[in-house]
């Protein structure tokens, strides 16, 4: 996992590497700065030598300055490595979001997508700037106090051997409960999102179900939990420094009476054990021990703590796309013919039941198919499968008499154009719209396809015309509009096969069936999937699917249903009162 997340430091690999080593340039400062003060105290201070005190005074003020430059640069280069880490990082997780699957997105959920991609990366970014200059900095401050303790007294030196192996202990104790504790909170963080998310995208549902408060609470729960959270961990991690403070102050104890008595055994003057300059340089050095120490419990614990962030965009960084290209795959796509194959399908393999059972089917290429079923009949996912937006879990899909599992998916997708049902317009003018369809397409073109689908007229209606900014959804068109949009954007690609998933369900009935009108006369060999609500749009059509809970009920066309499917006729029947009153 570690190695995959360092791939992304690319460039940044030397600027990383200067941070750790300005690092240890900073700490040999820091522990050299007591010894001097040692001598300055002993040879100049106590012995009344004042060319000596200037002298290390002097040097004093070096080791100084050193250790600020050291530690700019440290500061400096870690964080240029780290926003460089991160940038990388986020840059490789939408490069490969772009390739999941509906199956992948699903799986993640958008929510959870958005929070690896901004919160993660970002809580990764300040791990990995406090580590590496951490890292290197606790146990090398650790080894170097430890070692100019012992070239002072060996003695007081084993005081540090038992304080240490104590606040270690505590340290061990108190970390897992952390860890585990934080490892909630990234969740919690994802249902945070999703609640947000969902509002903010559904704000103008919120406000016209007035359920402004009930989201409130929903929020406010989700809040709450992650506030507890943060709580609870905060509070055993407070109890680290109670632990630490115990151990410097017992060390600071134990020296002073074990030292002040050395010092006093040895009259002073440092002949048999210690003088005075070397105990007060034994009490920086005991701070100095024991802040490291702590730190390297801050840098533990926040590498546990980044652990779940790690994991959580290592994922998205592994999760292989669902679908992908064949090997070889076939680039043209012969004609509209649409064939399923004894097919079942599952939105997972954890899912309970199957959403498409065992459906056979064969569609002639420039036929017209209507699909009708109550919500929930599986109408959506059975046209999913053939732009491959899902592969079938058993049986297969064929277009133009080839599986959709050889076809480039890009061929495929350029021919099997889909109006999803839950279609978006993206911010900028009609036209760049339109052109998601094909962006090379003329501007007769694009009012070509505007014709059939309808759209031409409203289009001109506007000040802007073609060049009227869509905002960001489609907000500022009405739903009927986006519909015909929608349409003639995908109208572009001159498929051979034409999905419209309840895509004219906002379009009124003399327009919608002038749209049929179009495309009949306008684009007969294409194959036309239309499914829908209303039978009125889908009467005159070649082919009347039925569908009921996942399954095909029954195939024909208008005279025949209506002979042979009581289901059918009790949907026209009612309808048709529908109208007459
Ligand atoms: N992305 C999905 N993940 C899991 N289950 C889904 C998903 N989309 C739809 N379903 C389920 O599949 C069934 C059929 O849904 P769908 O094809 O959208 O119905 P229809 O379009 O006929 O209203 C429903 O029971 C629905 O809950
Ligand atoms: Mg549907």
């Amino acid at each position: 996992m570690i190695r995959r997340l360092a791939r992304c430091l690319r460039e940044y690999k030397w600027t990383a590497l200067v941070s750790p080593l300005a690092m240890i340039g900073e700490v040999a400062m820091e522990v050299t700065i007591p010894l001097v003060m040692a001598q300055l105290y002993d040879q100049g201070i106590a012995a009344g030598n004042m060319t000596i005190v200037v002298q290390k005074a002097m040097v004093l003020v070096l080791c100084a300055v050193v250790s600020l430059i050291f530690g700019v640069l440290s500061a400096t280069y870690a964080s240029k490595a780290a926003t460089g880490f991160a940038r990388n990082l986020r840059h490789d997780m939408y490069y490969r979001v772009q390739d999941f699957s509906f199956a992948n997105i699903d799986k993640f959920s958008s929510a959870s997508i958005v929070t690896r991609l901004t919160s993660d990366v970002a809580n990764l970014q300040m791990a990995f700037q406090m580590s590496i200059r951490l890292a290197i900095r606790c146990p090398m401050m650790l080894i170097l106090a430890m070692i100019s303790s012992l070239r002072i007294s060996p003695r007081l030196t084993t005081v540090y051997l038992v304080a240490i192996p104590l606040l270690a202990a505590t340290l061990v104790c108190i970390v897992p409960f952390v860890f585990r504790i934080f490892d909630r909170v990234f969740q919690t963080y994802d249902r945070l999102n999703n609640v947000v998310q969902e509002n903010v995208h559904g704000v103008r549902v919120v406000k016209s179900f007035v359920r402004e408060d009930k989201e409130v609470d929903k929020f406010a729960g989700v809040s709450q939990a992650i506030y507890r959270d943060f709580c609870k961990a905060e509070h055993i991690l407070a109890l680290s420094n109670p632990a630490m403070q115990f151990c410097v102050y017992g060390c600071t104890l134990a020296i002073s009476w074990i030292g002040a008595h050395l010092v006093v055994a040895s009259g002073n003057n440092g002949a048999l054990g210690l003088t005075t300059g070397e105990l007060s340089s034994m009490f920086t050095y005991t701070t100095q021990i024991f802040m490291a120490l702590m730190m390297l419990s801050m840098v533990f614990v926040m590498m546990i703590m980044a652990r779940a962030p790690m994991r959580r965009c290592y994922e998205l960084l592994v999760e292989e796309p669902s679908l992908v290209s064949p090997e070889n795959p076939v680039r043209e796509v012969k004609d509209g013919s649409i064939d399923f194959e004894n097919v079942s399908f599952r939105y997972s393999a954890k899912a309970k039941h199957r959403a498409l059972k065992e459906v056979d089917l064969h569609i002639p290429s420039g036929a017209t198919v209507g699909i009708l079923g109550s919500t929930g009949s599986s109408k959506t996912t059975l046209v999913q499968l053939i732009p491959r937006l899902y592969d079938a879990t058993e049986g297969t899909v064929k277009v133009g008499g080839v599986d959709v599992k050889d076809y480039d998916l890009e061929v495929l997708r350029d021919n099997v154009a889909m109006v999803l049902q839950k279609n978006t317009l993206f911010s900028g003018t009609i036209k760049e719209n339109l052109r998601w369809g094909n962006p090379n397409a003329t501007d007769e073109e694009l009012v070509h396809a505007c014709r059939l689908a309808c759209a031409d007229d409203f289009i001109r209606s506007f000040p802007g015309g073609y060049d009227t900014h869509i905002e960001q959804g489609g907000s500022n068109v009405s739903g009927g509009q986006k519909q015909r949009l929608c349409i003639a954007r995908a109208l572009l690609k001159k498929p051979k096969i034409l999905i419209l998933d309840d895509s004219t369900s906002a379009v009124d009935t003399h327009t919608d069936s002038l749209i049929r009108k179009a495309f009949r006369e306008e684009i007969p060999g294409t194959t036309k999937l239309i499914i829908a609500q209303r039978i009125s749009s889908i009467q005159d059509a070649d082919i009347i699917l039925v569908m009921e809970n996942g399954k095909v009920a029954c195939v024909g066309d208008h005279e025949t249903l209506m002979r042979e499917s009581d289901f059918y006729r009790g949907i026209y029947e009612s309808q048709q009162k529908g109208s007459e009153r």
